[in-house]
């Protein structure tokens, strides 16, 4: 069941997320910050966040907000897939859903920043094989040697 996410889901989020051994420890805090501002005030500013449960336990989560002074363009913030989850079409059908969500409030274009490093390949992967293309990418972004990579992609209603 994919569900807003609430206020009491955040240390699960956390856990989830710090237990896919992909976010250094500084990502894990940054997220605990941002789920409490979005708890304060994510809402009033079209921040979106949905947890995906199964069996009474947090198993992903997505987050994603429309990008302010554009026309309907949405970023997408966070998505995680438990480690023991992954590999399985999850991620494939979160994307699906938050694409389906956006174009519900007339969003057009979603974009994705990651990382170049090679511990980010299966999740650049991921985004290439889910029919987002490579607009952009920034030398040296994140640090000497690490790149942010943006991913685009234009939303329609019809499958492309
Ligand atoms: C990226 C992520 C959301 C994808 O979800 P998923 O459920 O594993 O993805 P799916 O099963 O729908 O798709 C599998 C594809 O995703 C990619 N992938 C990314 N991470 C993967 C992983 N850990 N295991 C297997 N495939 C992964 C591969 O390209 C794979 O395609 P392939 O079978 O052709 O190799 C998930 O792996 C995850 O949470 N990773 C860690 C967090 C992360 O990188 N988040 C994005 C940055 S915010």
């Amino acid at each position: 069941m994919l569900r807003p996410t609430t206020p009491a889901d955040t240390a699960a989020l956390l856990a989830l997320t710090a237990g896919t051994g992909v976010f250094k420890p500084h990502e894990v805090d940054t997220l605990q910050e941002v789920l409490d501002d979005f708890h304060r005030e994510g809402a009033e500013y079209g921040h979106v966040c949905l947890t995906l449960e199964d069996g009474g336990a947090a198993v992903g989560f997505v987050y994603f907000t429309p990008v302010a002074m554009t026309d309907r363009t949405w970023e997408l913030w966070w998505i995680v897939v438990g480690k023991d989850r992954q590999g399985r079409g999850t991620g494939r059908w979160l994307l699906d859903r938050i694409e389906q969500h956006i174009l519900q409030l007339g969003g057009r274009l979603l974009l994705i920043e990651t990382s170049s490093t090679p511990h980010y390949d299966p999740t650049r992967r991921f985004y290439l094989n889910n029919g987002y293309t490579l607009a952009a990418q920034l030398a040296d972004f994140y640090c000497d040697g690490d790149d942010k990579c943006i991913f685009r992609k234009r939303l329609t209603s019809t499958p492309a």
